[in-house]
């Protein structure tokens, strides 16, 4: 017997105001047509005054949790994706675990920008797998509306906020590809890169600074990097790009998620695609799309699901599991 970390829960939260491209119009040069034809995006969801991402990954873990039928209690560990955590410190996990109404097990978060989620998976898997933990709530949430520089058409019109989550529960299988669970990740990163995304400020500062990106080298790494990642994910896992039942991409740009899956042979109808509603939620993307997805009724039990990202570091990633 093999033990697996395996999805028994998944659920999401969306901040109640919808903002579509025409409100960018009123203040810059740039149009619904251009943002829709460049990135996909049509609409994005930002967060209320004062709703944070603990609020927003506290409604998304308490949607996975009823949708695996646990409770708090049942949760001995929490994982917090994220890069614009409430405060400094502590964790927005803590903040999450305390709002639950947690006074046992452990909590952290895990930053690795738009590849965040991957690495809290992969972090869950290794939490999982040697026995630390037997159930892990795994969330991604991001308030990326308050790094925004809101003059700046090349990022403004890019990002969203909301929150995804899943539960992880020890599992046994039977040490093949047909288990369901995490089957394989791949994590990377390159530091040389930072120039190309980073926030100009920080802690040690002492500013809290605005999302700064040179779009057209992070695309150009982007689509080598996702596509090679998975490959690399899938080979771990004993499985080809053949095999894919749902590719569940970060969702930045429709044009990366495209040429991503064409470069993996796979057609888009394999694609589970959110970036239209929700634009680039970095984190919180993979696991809001993970839970759309099962909604919407493509992801279904036994499915082979492939999540590949990546984001400021450069950090890149990808994970195959079996939903
Ligand atoms: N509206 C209108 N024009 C805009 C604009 C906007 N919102 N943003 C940029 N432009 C302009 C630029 O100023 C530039 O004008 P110029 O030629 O006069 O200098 C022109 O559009 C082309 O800019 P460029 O950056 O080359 O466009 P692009 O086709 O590469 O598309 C992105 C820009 C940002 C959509 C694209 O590069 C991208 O999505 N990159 C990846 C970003 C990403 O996903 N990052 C997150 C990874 S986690």
């Amino acid at each position: 017997m093999t033990r697996r970390a395996v999805v028994v829960g998944v659920g999401h939260y969306l901040p109640e105001r919808i903002v579509p491209n025409s409100e960018f119009e009123k203040t810059l040069d740039t149009s619904d047509e251009w943002i829709r034809s460049r990135s996909g995006i049509a609409r994005r969801h930002f967060a209320a005054e004062g709703e944070t991402t603990s609020d927003m990954g506290t409604h998304a873990a308490k949607n996975a949790l009823e949708d695996a039928g646990l409770l708090p209690a049942d949760i001995d560990a929490v994982i917090v994706a994220t890069s614009t955590a409430d405060l400094t410190f502590p964790s927005a996990a803590t903040m999450v675990q305390a709002a639950l109404g947690m006074t046992h097990g452990f909590a952290f978060d895990v930053q690795a920008v738009c590849a965040g989620f991957t690495y809290a998976l992969a972090n869950a898997n290794a939490l999982i797998l040697s026995g630390q933990a037997e159930r892990v709530l795994v969330i991604g949430a991001e308030t990326f509306s308050r790094i925004m520089d809101w003059t700046d058409r090349s990022t403004c019109v890019l990002f969203g906020d909301g929150a995804g989550a899943l539960v992880l529960e020890a599992q046994e299988g039977n040490g093949t590809s047909d288990d369901r669970g995490i089957l394989a990740t791949d994590l990377n990163s390159d530091g040389r890169y930072k120039d190309l995304l980073y926030v100009d400020g920080g802690v040690s500062t002492q500013s809290t600074g605005f999302l700064r990106m040179q779009g057209n080298q992070v695309f150009r790494h982007a689509v080598e990097k996702l596509a090679s990642t998975a490959q690399t994910a899938l080979e771990k896992a004993g499985l080809s790009a053949a095999d894919i039942d749902w590719i569940v991409p970060h969702q930045a740009n429709i044009r990366i998620i495209q040429r991503t899956a064409k470069k993996l042979g796979l057609s888009m109808d394999k694609v589970v695609v959110t970036v239209e509603d929700h634009g680039n939620t970095s984190a919180a993307s993979i696991p809001l799309a993970l839970s759309v997805g099962k909604e919407r009724g493509q992801i279904k039990r036994g499915d082979l699901v492939v999540t590949e990202a990546i984001g400021g570091g450069l950090a890149w990633g990808a994970v195959v599991l079996r939903w």
